[in-house]
């Protein structure tokens, strides 16, 4: 089939590609002509493993190419998938629509009678049945995407499911055929009518917002409570109920859809009168985890961070991405920073991004640069690298021995036995801490 991809961001490039690799000729359109020359040279403009190669073997194989012309876009397939940004809105929680209607006017412009317009981008409930009552010559569906950034081609060509948001047989049978393969392969597909398609995504988005904070609440309790959230969560996720993931307190949720997808959700939720209140304290008990680290940074500093050199370790929102949209990593080294801490971050792939967003932090090349001298390091971005810093090495490099685990994923007991003040978010001190002393008393290892 031919089938054109408008937007060619994290979502579209990497659908656009898949499409490609699941046999398909495909179009990938954008506004941004830096972009579009950049994926031409088979350059992939944000950082998502496997991605430059399967993009660089369909631009040679002849199935993918990219412009910015949707008169090219209208002419040449009859399916066009709509995968541009849906950001929060300036001054409001809700979403800002603008690109998504800009999306399917221009493509509906050019578009051959009877094509099939697919929105992929998380939109408010509401939003395709209005795109459908604008186009006459065309039709519209929705199929809403949930791939992972990190993950982003398994997702896309291995998915938990499809959910198609059809209002024809025809729709449902052209989506069908655009994801035969993945069909076959045993994928199972939802078929819904578009409101609940649109739902979807966006109680799927709220429910693992909702675990999240959930665990990060519980670690706000065993902090006030002397428990330890890293046992409590064990405990509980024995239970098939709950089951283990996304249970592992740390700094909270960032990027570019799960705190600005919960907002959207609250906000469209009051225009239809009902109350998502909870959503809100989800939002709430995650930035509270911000503040939290912030006020452990103070603490191991002996109440202020004025002057203290911090390693911040991460800048990317999670790992295996260089998305630093709304990172947590980067929102807690900021404030730090206007505290009159001497910040340093490190991130193996965020740091080009990180640099261009907050030009006033300091910016190392390595883990080991950024913990040279630190008086503090604060991990907050979970690569599998910062597990595997060796405790005792790291000791000899910084200037005093104090790290948060921002992300509950280091082994406290280990990093005291080398002699650090470790703490992490709603855990006790490891046993057999030595007393700590403030950043002016305390004496530094190097
Ligand atoms: N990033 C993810 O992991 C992910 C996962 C699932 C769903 N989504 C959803 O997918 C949508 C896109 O997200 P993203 O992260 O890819 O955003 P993005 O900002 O990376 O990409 C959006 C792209 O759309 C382009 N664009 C804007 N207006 C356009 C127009 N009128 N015509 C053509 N191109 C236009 C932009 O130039 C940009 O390249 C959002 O609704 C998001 O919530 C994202």
């Amino acid at each position: 089939m031919r089938l054109t991809v408008i937007g060619t961001g994290y979502l579209g490039a990497t659908h656009a590609a898949c499409m490609a690799e699941l046999g398909h000729e495909v179009l990938g359109v954008d506004v941004d002509p830096d972009k579009i020359a950049a994926l031409r040279a088979g350059q992939v403009p944000f950082h998502e493993p496997g991605l430059p190669e399967l993009i660089q073997k369909h631009t040679a194989s002849g199935r993918l190419r990219f412009t910015t012309d949707y008169a090219e876009a209208g002419t040449f397939g009859e399916v066009h998938f709509v995968c541009v940004g849906t950001p929060q809105r300036k001054g409001s929680e809700g979403a800002d629509l603008t690109y998504v209607d800009a999306a399917f006017a221009a493509i509906a412009a050019h578009a051959a009678e009877g094509s099939l317009l697919v929105g992929k981008s998380t939109v408010p409930v509401g939003t395709a049945e209005r795109l459908a009552s604008l186009f006459e010559g065309a039709e519209v569906a929705w199929n809403p995407e949930f791939l992972r950034e990190g993950f982003a081609i398994e997702d896309t060509l291995r998915p938990d499911r499809l959910v198609f948001g059809v209002r024809s047989s025809h729709a449902e049978t052209t989506l069908r055929k655009v994801y035969a393969p993945v069909l076959d392969a045993g994928t199972p597909v939802v078929t819904a009518d578009f409101p609940t398609a649109e739902l979807v995504k966006t109680a799927a988005n709220a429910f693992l917002a909702t675990k999240i904070s959930f665990i990060n609440a519980m670690a706000e309790v065993c902090e006030a409570a002397g428990g330890d959230v890293g046992v409590l969560a064990e405990a509980i996720g024995y239970d098939d109920r709950i089951g283990k993931k996304f249970l592992r307190a740390g700094v909270g949720f960032g990027g570019g859809c799960l705190p600005k997808d919960i907002r959207a959700f609250a906000h469209r939720a009051d225009e239809l009168d009902v109350s998502l209140a909870f959503l809100r304290e989800v939002d709430a008990i995650n930035m509270r985890r911000r503040d939290k680290v912030v006020a452990l940074a103070r603490e191991l500093c002996g109440g202020a961070v004025l002057g203290a050199r911090i390693a911040v370790l991460g800048a990317a929102f999670k790992p295996d991405s260089d998305d630093i949209r709304d990172s947590p990593a980067l929102n807690v080294a900021a404030r730090l920073r206007l505290d009159g801490a001497d910040v340093t971050v490190y991130d193996p792939e965020a740091l080009d991004n990180a640099r261009k967003a907050y030009p006033l932090l300091g910016y190392a090349i390595s883990a080991e640069e950024a913990l040279r001298g630190a008086d503090l390091v604060l991990h907050l971005t979970e690569w599998p690298q910062f597990r595997e810093i060796d405790p005792e090495r790291a000791a000899r490099l910084v200037a005093r021995p104090r790290i948060v685990d921002g992300r509950g994923a280091l082994d406290g007991e280990r990093w005291a036995a080398a002699g650090w003040h470790f703490r992490a978010l709603g855990r006790p001190a490891p046993a057999g801490e030595r007393p700590l002393r403030g950043l002016l008393g305390g004496k530094r290892t190097t």
